[in-house]
């Protein structure tokens, strides 16, 4: 279920059933000669359509844009400021919990977003825990979830990609958005094969480092094949931690 494709009397007939929410979470950033720049929000929202199959869950509007200044030298980037993610994070849980929602999956795709999605979710337990809270607002969970990191996606990358797979433009992900949207496919020749690896500063730094972009990957290897094993490894996984977050015991802190 799709909140976009959804009319307010179905919202409200969900939260009888269910108070837990996914939203996906990703960047607009460049990927390297052959990946899309939307590689990290297609990612999760790609996922996220699987998910709500699998489980029924109730899907947010995919955040596209993250925090992602480290790739601002390269033609398309868009970052917000980790502050700015923090209060975008911020305000969309606490218009969700508005309504009734009361747990909140962030399926993401970028590791930029790290940082200011966890410091968020801090902030949000923090108006709680200070009294700052509406009144009316109920105790919230948040819980943010890298889609890479479920062991079937790490077992498949070392398989089919090893030492290739790298930490940005992965084979992987590149792979995933090939399956989601394969019309969109590029092969362009890169070099060196596996780009080098090192670490993240400023934009400037990121390009004189990278120079087209890729970090450890050699995304040529990336193949529709690999994205279809890889979407539905990652569906079967990424749906069973949902329902075991949505459907936890636990009461919220
Ligand atoms: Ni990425």
């Amino acid at each position: 279920m799709f909140l976009q494709l959804s009319t307010w009397p179905e919202v409200e007939a969900y939260l009888k059933t269910s108070t837990a929410c996914l939203i996906p979470i990703g960047s607009t950033e460049q990927h390297g000669p052959n990946g899309f720049i939307g590689t990290d929000a297609l990612c999760p929202q790609l996922l996220a359509k699987g998910i709500a199959e699998e489980t029924g869950c109730l899907v947010a509007p995919t955040l596209s844009i993250g925090m992602a200044q480290h790739h601002l030298g390269f033609a398309g980037s868009i970052t917000l400021r980790p502050t700015t993610l923090i209060a975008v994070v911020q305000d969309v849980v606490n218009s969700l919990a508005r309504h009734g929602f009361d747990r909140f999956y962030f399926l993401n795709g970028h590791g930029g977003n790290i940082a200011s999605v966890t410091a968020a979710f801090s902030e949000i337990y923090a108006e709680s825990s200070l009294g700052t809270a509406d009144s009316n607002r109920q105790p919230l969970m948040c819980k943010l979830k890298n889609w890479w990191d479920v062991p079937s996606v790490g077992a498949i990358s070392k398989r089919r990609f090893g030492g290739a797979e790298g930490s940005h433009a992965t084979c992987s992900e590149v792979s995933l958005t090939y399956y989601g949207w394969p019309e969109h496919q590029k092969r362009v020749p890169l070099s060196p094969e596996i780009a080098p690896t090192g670490p993240i500063y400023d934009a400037a730094d990121y390009r004189r480092r990278f120079p087209d972009g890729r970090i450890g990957s050699n995304p040529a290897l990336a193949s529709v094949e690999a994205g279809e094993e890889l979407y539905k490894a990652a569906v079967k996984e990424l749906s069973a931690d949902y329902l075991g977050f949505a459907r936890s015991g636990e009461q919220p802190l």
